[in-house]
């Protein structure tokens, strides 16, 4: 599955992201082309935004990306929300789900199978990340700027920065998502905020998650000198595949 139904505010006015061009193709395009890679993968959900059904189904069709293996349906207002509705949208019989930002175009075909190989192993969810370069402090937030006192420093070695495509058991993946909607309309005020991953989501419950290698390149185009990489790497793959 593919969530593509956000602005990407982050990333600047203009198109919401996952219809953003990266070397004449929109984002999405180049995710669901980088799903496509792996013989692990059969059908691909895209999560449109919720009014842009149509645009995204005349976009894969205009990339020869129209056949019976592409669905596409409307997302929400938040990632969550719209792994949600993809999820719905999966055939009963599917027994594993790997949910793949749009964001992330350029995720090697190696790290896709090796997350949907880990679930095959048995691991009820795994996700791809990487080594941080950068320390990392926990801070007191603090809006405009203003100094934020320093609460800790997490020993670097063991902190990973996780990508997707994420890899789940697809029975864990509807239960600890239907479990976080019943939380929400439970409990407004203390609900804990929507989750950023789906691995979050499967944490929150009990459920144990595996990380494997992921890939520099399977980063996630956030800021506009995000684009300004990709637009890089995409350039040095073309040229090396002339050769
Ligand atoms: N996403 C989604 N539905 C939402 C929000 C996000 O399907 N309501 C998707 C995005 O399209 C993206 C992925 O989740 O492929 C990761 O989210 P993020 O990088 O945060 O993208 P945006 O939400 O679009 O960007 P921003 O947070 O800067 O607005
Ligand atoms: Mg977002």
């Amino acid at each position: 599955m593919v969530p593509a139904a956000g602005r990407g505010e982050r990333l600047g006015p203009g198109a919401p992201k996952a219809l953003r061009e990266l070397g004449g193709a929109p984002l999405l395009v180049h995710a669901v082309r980088a799903l496509g890679r792996s013989r692990a993968i059969g059908l691909v959900v895209v999560v449109a935004p919720p009014d842009g059904v149509e645009q995204v189904l005349g976009l894969l069709d205009g990339h020869g990306l129209d056949g019976e293996n592409v669905q596409v349906v409307a997302g929400g207002a938040t990632r969550q929300e719209s792994v949600r509705l993809g999820l719905a949208a999966v055939p009963a019989d599917v027994g594993i789900v790997l949910v793949h930002d749009a964001a992330r175009p350029l995720v090697p075909v190696e790290v896709v199978d090796a997350v949907a190989a880990a679930v095959r192993d048995g691991a009820d969810a795994v996700v791809p990340a990487v080594p941080l370069a950068d320390t990392v402090k926990r801070v007191e937030p603090r809006p405009n700027g203003e100094p934020e006192p320093v609460l800790d420093t997490p020993e670097r070695a063991t902190l990973r920065a996780v990508q997707t495509p994420q890899g789940f058991r697809r029975d864990l993946l509807d239960a600890v998502h239907a479990k976080a909607l019943a939380d929400e309309s439970v409990a407004s005020q203390d609900a804990p905020p929507a989750a950023t991953d789906d691995a979050g989501l499967v944490e929150r419950y009990g459920g144990r998650v595996v990380v494997v290698p992921g890939h520099e390149e399977a980063f996630k185009v956030t800021r506009p000198l995000d684009l300004v990489l990709a637009e890089a790497v995409l350039a040095r793959r073309r040229a090396s595949d002339g050769f």
